[in-house]
């Protein structure tokens, strides 16, 4: 049984429809990430779900519960879902300790028991030598895993984050990161974290839902999203991706094909359903165009950036000078100006939109 069951949720404000028809399955203890633009609908899921906003259509399941939808409406307070905001939205008039026990002394649990797992969840995200602080007296990063404190303190099965990580700088990003994972792992919650920042949707989550205009463009692991994008929004979306015109696409039915980029003969990954077609589209990254000394694509380099152990290449390719991004592993003796050759080493057919080509 999924901890959560989103079936066919649709929402609009007005005549905008916000979510057109979202379907997630998600696990019980499972890390699910929501990674889109911004205005794809990703907060607006958040709020249906936390029970915030009643939606329009479908419904939204916990375990066997019936939530949202056909007629129903569960109030918030009464879902056992926490919810961490972007905002923190903590009391500032109360001490950490305070915020933190304070949806305890609401839900009516004994003073005792309260101090007890207040100091035990402020252990935990290594905050008990500021219990008695404001929040006004606290760094981002601390104030953030108070609001976590918060939620892991009411020990809710589910979690809602609404892109936690916001408003901090790099640094104490990559601190929080590990909070989440340890979070996770201790408290076994089922987690829905939404972000725009791929990194973070790719580090933390056992599956991403990538949407796209309220609707889920696919629902996978970070290494299938990256490998195996279902269609061109996510393939751009995801790690660099970039999108080449293939002809003669000879599939094999294990997975792999010949083709030509740019004249050239390539194997390509792609569904083991895939069919043969005359022309088609491929998606790959920077680092699986390599150089080469024999044959290969004719291409000139427009100009090298560094980044530390790579050098990233921008190269114009074939008659039509097209724009390709190329890792090279520095130092390499390239400049820009330079015609050089390359060969496509790795790339993955995307699917035509065939039944059983769907990959979501
Ligand atoms: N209460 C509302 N009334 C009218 N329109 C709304 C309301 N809430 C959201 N919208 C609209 O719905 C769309 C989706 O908004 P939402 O906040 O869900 O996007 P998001 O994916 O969270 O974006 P961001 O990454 O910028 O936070 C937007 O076009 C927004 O303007
Ligand atoms: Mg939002």
């Amino acid at each position: 049984m999924s901890a959560i069951e989103i079936k066919a949720v649709g929402k609009s404000f007005g005549k905008t429809e916000v979510l057109r028809g979202i379907s997630l399955s998600i696990h019980s203890g499972e890390f699910v990430a929501v990674l889109g633009p911004s205005g794809c609908g990703k907060t607006t899921l958040l709020r249906a779900l936390a029970g915030f906003e009643p939606v329009d259509r479908g419904t939204i399941h916990i375990g066997n519960a019936l939530l949202s939808g056909e007629g129903n409406h569960i109030p918030p307070e009464e879902r056992g879902i926490g919810v961490v905001f972007q905002s923190y939205a903590l009391w500032p008039h109360m001490s950490v300790a305070g915020n933190v026990s304070y949806g305890l002394r609401v839900k009516g649990i004994a003073r005792k028991e309260r101090e007890a797992r207040t100091a035990k969840v402020l252990e935990l995200v290594g905050l008990s030598e500021f219990a008695e602080r404001r929040p006004a007296a606290l760094s981002g990063g601390q104030r953030q895993r108070v609001a976590l404190a918060r939620c892991l303190a009411m020990d809710a099965g589910v979690v809602l984050l609404d892109e936690p990580l916001a408003n901090l700088d790099v640094h104490l990003r990559g601190e929080m990161e590990e909070e989440f994972s340890r979070f996770h792992r201790e408290s076994r919650a089922t987690m829905f974290y939404i972000t725009h920042d791929q990194s973070e949707a790719l580090a933390l989550a056992d599956r991403v839902a990538v949407m796209d205009r309220g609707m889920i463009s696919q629902f996978a692991s970070p290494a299938e999203l990256y490998s195996r994008p279902a269609n061109e929004m996510v393939a751009t979306f995801i790690g660099e991706g970039q999108l080449g015109a293939i002809e003669d696409f000879q599939p094999d039915r294990s997975g792999f094909g010949f083709a030509r980029f740019f004249g050239e003969p390539v194997r390509l990954r792609c569904h083991p359903s895939a069919i043969a077609r005359s022309s088609a589209r491929v998606t790959f990254h920077p680092g699986d165009l390599r150089l080469t000394e024999t044959g290969g694509i004719a291409a000139t380099i427009r100009r090298i950036t560094y980044r530390g152990d790579i050098l990233r290449v921008e190269l114009s390719a074939g008659p039509h000078h097209q724009t390709l991004f190329m890792n090279v592993p520095a130092p390499a003796c390239i400049e820009s100006g330079q015609r050089v050759a390359v060969t496509l080493a790795d790339g993955w057919v995307l699917p035509d939109l065939t039944p059983e080509e769907t990959l979501v």
